[in-house]
């Protein structure tokens, strides 16, 4: 690229930005070509509105919304725990149904930079120590081959479940390495769709943009929510199009519970005709730091805590439950009609959230810092901010020990750790075990009870390890036939139920009943 430094030097003290090139002299060519062509992409205009828009609506976020909120409307919520067995089986066979078809996708939000967790790889790449070793993307690649099959199995059709992945600069590479490294766990690499989302400059709280090096902007994915524009700018409606996908379940990478393209869930969206939908699950108590769907100014939205005052938190409607109750999980149902009106209709109405993060940067004397406490600001939109855009927006209610245990955090933190992610699960198949009638044993023939969840790190070794390959089973089905009557002692593993670490299917083999002494019996 032609450099234009003059033209550079005129315009960016206009937007307050002269600052970008205080290091021009001592870099070399290769240098100053990377920082001009990083310049020259910047929209001045653009991320100078962002900016004070975004900052204006952050200031008024801290007026708390109490008064223009209303609960969600009873009507448009079915919960999973109040509905009856054969309607929540009439759902899962219309799902079964849609995905035999190929109509479904999943789509995965794996653009964060997991800053929390410290890793320096793709948050999908963790693994929390389960007895398999299995990483994130394992579980889900695994969960899909699953689905399929189960959906095979009730229609004897056999349809695609096509992932997409939304992926940024920090995890693009990392992560198409790491499917094309393990033979994409067994899924058609053109079934895996991979698309980077876009990046925008950080900057401090006076509105500079961060140099990350002399040479070299700070910038971060825009947010979840730049899934929209990223799914515009990759072609991605029209691929869903050809392959004949009519829906789509968006979920996070950090759940270690998610369910992909549930069945029921997408059964139920589909045959109340929704456009739109998410999964919640009940406020686990009333300060929980957790974003509600309610409506807000007559929209339907998801409010953060921090956006309302204690007593409208603890607020309880006269059966006890909390008045805004529905915690917001990341599972979100669209059509791919909506998707494309989103894109077409509102994608630009979309705000960018200001995030207060610790940036590193460039000092005066270019010396790289990095910061101890937040320096600056990342601009983000977030993925549920269309809810208010759906013609049919529904809610559906799940378990929270069955279906939503992210991972946030590094070893040490308090909640949302490896620690509690591998409990939730070991925890959850433990409970199918029981269900399909086997269980753990100690020496004496007691019947062990089962894993508590972890709500930190305070013990990382379990009593009972329990864990389920997907490949078996999806959601606890088909286990019966395996383990009922059997009982395992606590310091064996589950390993029948367990696929090596880069196993591609293995079914397990029945496992041996142990004899009863006369005294258990
Ligand atoms: P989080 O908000 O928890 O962010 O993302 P994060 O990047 O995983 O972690 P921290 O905040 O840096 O510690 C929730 C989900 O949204 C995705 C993440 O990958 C995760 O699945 N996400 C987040 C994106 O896809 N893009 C983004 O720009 C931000």
């Amino acid at each position: 690229m032609d450099m234009d430094v003059t033209l550079l030097r005129n315009t960016l003290p206009e937007f307050g930005q002269e600052h970008l090139l205080d290091f021009w002299d001592d870099l070399s060519d290769e240098q100053r070509q990377a920082l001009y062509t990083d310049l020259a992409s910047l929209d001045l205009e653009d991320i100078t509105r962002v900016f004070q828009n975004s900052m204006k609506s952050s200031e008024n976020s801290q007026t708390k919304k109490d008064d223009r909120l209303e609960p969600f409307p009873e009507d448009m919520i079915a919960a999973v725990a109040c509905t009856s067995d054969e309607q929540l089986d009439e759902w899962r066979s219309i799902g079964l149904e849609l995905i035999s078809e190929g109509k479904v996708a999943v789509l995965l939000l794996a653009g964060g930079q997991g800053t929390r967790l410290g890793v320096d790889y793709p948050k999908g790449m963790y693994s929390v120590d389960l007895p398999s070793g299995k990483t994130l993307y394992q579980l889900q690649a695994e969960r899909i081959r699953k689905l399929e099959m189960l959906a095979e199995n009730e229609t004897e059709k056999r349809g695609k479940i096509v992932w997409y992945i939304m992926t940024s600069e920090h995890t693009g590479e990392k992560t198409e390495e790491f499917f094309s490294d393990h033979g994409y766990f067994g899924l058609n690499p053109k079934d895996v769709v991979t698309f980077e989302q876009g990046m925008r400059p950080c900057m401090t709280f006076d509105g500079k943009v961060i140099l990350d090096e002399k040479w070299k902007i700070a910038r971060a994915p825009d947010g979840n929510g730049g899934l929209y524009q990223a799914v515009a700018a990759n072609g991605i409606v029209d691929d869903m199009k050809r392959r004949g996908i009519e829906c789509m379940h968006i979920y996070c990478v950090d759940n270690i519970l998610v369910k992909m393209a549930d069945p029921v869930f997408i059964g139920y969206c589909h045959s109340k005709q929704a456009d739109c939908g998410a999964k919640v699950v009940q406020k686990a108590f009333p300060t929980e730091a957790v974003g509600i769907v309610c409506k807000c100014d007559g929209k339907y939205q998801v409010v953060e805590y921090s956006e309302i005052t204690i007593e409208t938190a603890q607020k309880r409607n006269l059966d006890g439950r909390l008045t805004f109750n529905a915690g917001n999980i990341c599972n979100h149902y669209l059509t791919v009609e909506f998707m494309e009106s989103v894109i077409r209709e509102n994608e630009s109405k979309l705000k960018y959230h200001v995030a207060k993060k610790k940036i590193p940067y460039v000092d005066k004397s270019g010396k790289r810092i990095s910061p101890d406490k937040p320096n600056g600001v990342k601009f983000e939109k977030f993925v549920f901010d269309v809810f208010e855009f759906a013609s049919n927006f529904k809610l559906f209610e799940v378990l929270r020990e069955d279906e939503f245990s992210p991972l946030k955090n590094g070893i040490t933190a308090e909640k949302d750790t490896p620690t509690t992610a591998r409990s939730a699960l070991m925890s959850l198949h433990y409970r199918y075990i029981l269900q399909a009638g086997g269980s753990f044993r100690d020496s004496g023939g007691q019947v062990l009870p089962l894993i508590p969840l972890r709500r930190s790190n305070s013990q990382s070794s379990f009593e009972v390890e329990c864990e389920i390959s997907p490949l078996l089973s999806y959601a606890g089905e088909g286990l019966a036939k395996i383990v009922r009557g059997n009982w395992y002692e606590p310091g064996h593993h589950f390993d029948v139920l367990v696929s090596p670490v880069k196993g591609n299917g293995h079914l397990p083999q029945p496992q041996k009943k142990k004899r009863k002494t006369d005294e258990q019996k």
